[in-house]
């Protein structure tokens, strides 16, 4: 048996890493990895506030160098798009490379949770996006989306592009934004007619240094797969 998610988003900032290390924190003492492959904007010498280092916090893991490269492997200090950051330091990445990396590192793991870099179709390559990550593993995506104004659109955007290819939905997760929040339930009124068949589960505002410590349960979203 065996269980994949891979957590994506309408935008950047949305709260994947939240969302990831909610997961994380509530999968503890199971057979897990949680894995951040390709993160830009990554200062070694703040590794504890970055991505790969919020998600070993969350699992109750030290944030060693080592323990960083071998969940995060990608890993630029550019604070841009994969693919710019790449450029910018002399890097390439593909998306079979990435989906390889992900499937390799999940290998011998009943569950295993991915947190994407950016939106659904940020971009890591000349001509690839994390899409193209998500069409290689076929793994099903949990979509991570804010509250503000015009989130509706960026949802059933994000929904159209992954049925467009074909790939799995998990279901959807609100998280509450911080700035021209709208009211969740008017939200999930209208989610609810659009797409009526996905699970939404909502994330309010959360507070305090661990506030995935505090999310409501998510591990719902996972589905065994034999
Ligand atoms: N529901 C929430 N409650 C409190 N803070 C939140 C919530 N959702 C997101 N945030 C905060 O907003 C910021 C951005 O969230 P997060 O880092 O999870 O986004 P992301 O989608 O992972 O971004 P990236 O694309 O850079 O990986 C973080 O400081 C995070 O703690
Ligand atoms: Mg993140």
């Amino acid at each position: 048996m065996s269980r994949r998610l891979f957590v994506t988003s309408t935008g950047t900032e949305i709260g994947k890493t939240l969302i990831t290390c909610a997961l994380a924190h509530q999968l503890r003492g199971t057979d897990t990895r949680v894995l951040k492959p390709v993160v830009s904007g990554y200062e070694p010498d703040q590794a504890a506030a970055s991505d790969p280092g919020l998600i070993l916090a969350a699992r109750g893991e030290a944030v060693t160098e080592d323990a960083v490269a071998a969940i995060a492997p990608w890993r630029f200090r550019t604070p841009v798009a994969p693919d710019l950051a790449a450029r910018l330091e002399g890097r390439a990445m593909t998306a079979a490379e990435v989906a390889a990396f992900c499937a390799k590192a999940g290998d011998a793991v009943e569950t295993l949770i991915v947190e994407g870099a950016g939106g659904l179709m940020a971009p890591i390559a000349e001509r690839e996006t994390f899409l193209d990550v998500l069409a290689l593993t076929r793994w099903p995506s949990l979509l991570v989306i804010g509250s503000y104004l015009g989130t509706l659109s960026h949802t059933f955007t994000a929904i159209e592009t992954l049925r467009a290819r074909n790939l799995p939905v998990a279901g959807i997760v609100i998280s509450e934004s911080e700035r021209d929040a709208q009211a969740i339930p008017e939200l999930r009124r209208s989610i609810a007619a659009f797409l009526p068949e996905l699970p939404v589960c909502v994330v309010p505002r959360l507070a305090g240094p661990r506030p995935w410590a505090s999310a409501p349960t998510l591990t719902q979203f996972l589905v065994e797969k034999s």
